[in-house]
């Protein structure tokens, strides 16, 4: 695991995007993982500015985001359909049929989770996965006690999940209990994991993560055994 310190939030969302821009240029054709929540935003302004610049295509980008909630139709403004269409697809190059999100409106939302995992496996998996880690040591949703083996599932969001995410909700009571995610096995095949992690409220969490025993009660412990893991962390709110 290589960690890097950026002195603030915008360091750290510079050069998250520099290591991205680098990545998609090297290849003909990219699958990106994506990640929502307060983490990435940055990095995904910054990935709009050098579209904008004329320094980044998303041509030959194809996306698969982490996670979405149950229950939540695309165009509510909670989807996480809908924060990447208001961070990042709206204002760049993407090609809409090549973003994929898990359907957390679905009928049957377990055939749901072999369709998205099909997906992932057809185009032989992520090549970069963009993460943000949870006050509880969540990747994806994928939340304490999720056996490392897990593939695209749907789980039960955490009482402190969902009290950490209320504040994008009018209360705690309007945040979906469950959620599909992309499991720990699936993001553990990504060729590269980029973890960026910023907030004072994640103190704890990164202390733990420099602790490099594993253990699935922390499940982001297991990116110590990824070959190519970076960890970019905001030092300003993290460790000030
Ligand atoms: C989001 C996701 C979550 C978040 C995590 C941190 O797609 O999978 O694991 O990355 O909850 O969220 P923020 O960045 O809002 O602190």
């Amino acid at each position: 695991m290589n960690v890097i310190k950026a002195q603030d939030y915008a360091h750290m969302s510079t050069l998250a995007s520099d290591l991205i821009i680098e990545e998609i240029e090297k290849s003909a054709y990219f699958k990106l993982g994506l990640a929502t929540g307060s983490s990435p935003v940055g990095l995904y302004k910054e990935l709009i500015e050098a579209y904008k610049k004329g320094t980044l295509s998303f041509e030959n980008v194809t996306s698969f985001n982490l996670d979405e909630y149950v229950g939540l139709k695309s165009d509510d403004p909670n989807s996480y359909h809908y924060f990447m269409q208001q961070h990042l697809f709206n204002h760049v190059n993407i090609q809409k049929h090549k973003t994929f999100i898990p359907n957390g409106m679905a009928n049957d939302l377990q055939e749901e989770c072999r369709r998205y995992e099909a997906l992932i496996e057809e185009e032989k998996g992520i090549d970069l996965q963009i993460l943000g880690i949870g006050e509880n040591g969540h990747i994806g949703f994928n939340e304490p006690s999720t056996p490392f083996t897990e593939k695209t599932h749907v789980v039960s969001l955490d009482e402190s999940t969902r009290e950490a995410n209320a504040r994008f909700f009018n209360s705690k009571e309007n945040v979906p209990t469950q959620a599909i995610t992309v499991g720990i096995h699936t993001i553990m095949k990504s060729k590269k994991i980029l973890l960026l992690i910023s907030g004072e409220s994640k103190k704890e969490a990164y202390e733990r993560l420099m602790d490099p025993h594993i253990s699935t009660y922390f499940p982001a412990s297991i990116l110590h055994e990824h070959p190519d893991c970076t960890v970019i962390v905001d030092t300003e709110t993290v460790m000030g």
